[in-house]
C-alpha cells in the first residue's frame, strides 16, 4: 500500500451484492455500496440502488476515499464468506480415500494412521499452511476445525489460521480409547491437560478472540472413556463461552458401538447431555439417524447441527444424508460442513450441491413428506446458517451494517480459466447466481476478505 494511514481509512465496493437476510429470502442488491472500516473490519454502510452518477457524492458522505472503492464489473458480485461448520484439518491429505467404507473401518484403516503423522510439528506446519490457504481460496472465511490429538500440532493449527487471517474454531481431538497405541491420548489426565494447554495458547495468541476460539472436541463417545467426557463437560461448564463439537448419530455401526460402550444410556442425546456436552454452543456433526424424540430434545437444548451431506453419502455407512428439512421445521440452527476429508471435497459449493441432491432424494424416499431444499436455503445454510451454528450471527453471515466484513468477490466471466456455465448478456442476476452455485469453483473467487482484510486474491 502506498499510504501509511491505511488503518484509519475505510474502503468500499460498488456493484451487485447477494446475501441472505433470512432462510427463505435471498436478497440481490444492485448498484449497491458496501463500506467497510479498515481499522475495525466492520461494515459501516450498505446502500442499494445508487445511480452511477451519485456514487462519488455518496462515498464522500460516507467518508470513503474514491480511490479506495472497487467498482464491480458485469458478471461480478459479492457474497458473504462461507462457513464450514465441520472440518478435520489433519485429513487434508487423505481426501478422496476410503469411499464406501463404514465409519470404524475407515477410521482405523485410513484416518488414524494419517492423523498420527501430526506428531511431527514440521509436518503439521506444512500441511496446515497448505490447508488454510486452500480453504481460504475456496471462500471459506470461517471454519470449525478438529485438529489431531496432538497439542503441539493443534497450537500450530491455531497459529496458522491467525497468521493467514482465517476465522476459526480450533480443537484438539480428545480420544483415549478404541484407537491404536500409536494414535491415542495416553490418559484422561493427559488428554485434559493438553486441552487446557491449547485453550491457554489460543487465549495468548488471540486474547480478545478476534479470529480464534478454542472448541472442546471429544472426537465421539467411542473414542472417549466416561471420565474423559466428564472432564470435558467440566471444562465446558467452567468456560461457558467455549463451543463444543462432536460427531453425533452418524451411522448405524457407530450408534451401535456407542450404546454398547455406554449401556446405561438408550440414545446419544441422553449420553452426551449426561456429560454436560449438549448446550446452545454445541455443534453436532451428522445427526443422520434421529428419532423424532431425539430431534425434539436437541431442538429444546438449542444445539447446532453441522450438516455434512458429502461424507454422509460416501463414508460412514449410512449413505443417506441427514433429515435437514425436519431440523429446519423444528427451527434448529443448521449449517453445512465439508467434513473434509471424510467428505472427499473441501468445497462448500460442493456441500451445497450435495445437500440439495440428498434432500431431493429424501423427498422422493419420504413420498413427498420431507420437502427438498431450495438453492436459497442451501446458500443460507452455507453462510448465515453456519454463522448461527457457530454463535456468530451477530458478527458474520451476511452484509448487515455493524457486522464484520467477511466476503468473497465472485467473477463469473471465464477470464481466469473457470469452466462455469458461461453467462450471457440477457441473464438476469439470479440466473448468474444460480450458475455460480451449481457450476462455479475457486477460479470464480477472485478476492476473499475476512474482517475487512484481504486474505486471498487470484
Ligand atoms: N467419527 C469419529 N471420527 C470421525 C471422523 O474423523 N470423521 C467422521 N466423518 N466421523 C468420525
Ligand atoms: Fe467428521
Amino acid at each position: 500500500s502506498n499510504m501509511s494511514t491505511t488503518e484509519d481509512l475505510s474502503f468500499a465496493f460498488y456493484g451487485t451484492l447477494i446475501h441472505s437476510p433470512s432462510v427463505q429470502t435471498l436478497e440481490i442488491l444492485e448498484q449497491a455500496i458496501v463500506a467497510v472500516s479498515a481499522s475495525t473490519g466492520r461494515i459501516i454502510a450498505l446502500q442499494a440502488n445508487i445511480p452511477k452518477d451519485q456514487v462519488e457524492q455518496t462515498l464522500k458522505a460516507l467518508g470513503v476515499p474514491p480511490d479506495r472503492t472497487t467498482h464491480l464489473l458485469s458478471g461480478q458480485f459479492l457474497i458473504p464468506g462461507f462457513v464450514d461448520t465441520h472440518n478435520h484439518a489433519p485429513q487434508w491429505m487423505q481426501r478422496g480415500l476410503g469411499q464406501g467404507m463404514h465409519i470404524l473401518d475407515w477410521l482405523s484403516g485410513v484416518t488414524f494412521p494419517n492423523e498420527a503423522r501430526f506428531r511431527d510439528p514440521e509436518y503439521a506446519r506444512r500441511v496446515y499452511a497448505d490447508m488454510v490457504v486452500g480453504m481460504l481460496r475456496q471462500g471459506v472465511t470461517t471454519a470449525s476445525y478438529y485438529g489431531s490429538l496432538h497439542g503441539d500440532a493443534t497450537c500450530i493449527l491455531a497459529d496458522t489460521c491467525l497468521k493467514k487471517g482465517q476465522r476459526a474454531f480450533v480443537g484438539k481431538c480428545n480420544m483415549n480409547r478404541n484407537s491404536p497405541d500409536f494414535y491415542r491420548d495416553a490418559s484422561v489426565e493427559e488428554s485434559l491437560a493438553e486441552t487446557e494447554r491449547c485453550i491457554r495458547h489460543i487465549q495468548t495468541i488471540d486474547p480478545s478472540n478476534k479470529l480464534l476460539k478454542y472448541v472442546i472436541t471429544p472426537r465421539f463417545a467411542i473414542s472417549c472413556e466416561g471420565d474423559l467426557l466428564a472432564g470435558l463437560g467440566s471444562i465446558a461448564s467452567r468456560n461457558p463461552d467455549l463451543p463444543i463439537q462432536t460427531h453425533f448419530n452418524e451411522a448405524e455401526q457407530e450408534v451401535k458401538a456407542t450404546l454398547s460402550l455406554f449401556p446405561d444410556f438408550t440414545n446419544e442425546v441422553d449420553l452426551y447431555s449426561h456429560y454436560g456436552l449438549l448446550k446452545p454452543r454445541s455443534i453436532l456433526a451428522h445427526c443422520t439417524i434421529m428419532t423424532d424424540a431425539e430431534t425434539q430434545r436437541l431442538a429444546d437444548l438449542d444445539c447446532g447441527i453441522a450438516h455434512c451431506p458429502t461424507s454422509n453419502m460416501t463414508v460412514g455407512g449410512g449413505f443417506m444424508a441427514a433429515p435437514v428439512r425436519e431440523f429446519l421445521n423444528c427451527g434448529m440452527k443448521v449449517g453445512l460442513g465439508t467434513d473434509s476429508g471424510g467428505g472427499f471435497s473441501s468445497s462448500i459449493l460442493d456441500s451445497m450441491r450435495h445437500a440439495l441432491i440428498a434432500s431431493f432424494s429424501r423427498e422422493a424416499a419420504s413420498a413427498g413428506r420431507e420437502k427438498g431444499l431450495t438453492l436459497e436455503e442451501v446458500f443460507y445454510l452455507s453462510t448465515m446458517g453456519g454463522a448461527r451454528v457457530m454463535g456468530m450471527d451477530d458478527k458474520i453471515g451476511n452484509f448487515k451494517v455493524g457486522k464484520e466484513f467477511d466476503a468473497v468477490v465472485i467473477d463469473m466471466n471465464t477470464a481466469r480459466g473457470g469452466v462455469n456455465a458461461p453467462i450471457e448478456e440477457e441473464d438476469e442476476l439470479r440466473r448468474v447466481f444460480d450458475k455460480f452455485l451449481m457450476t462455479g469453483d475457486d477460479r470464480n473467487m477472485i478476492e476473499v476478505f475476512v474482517k475487512g482484510q484481504k486474505v486471498h486474491s487470484l
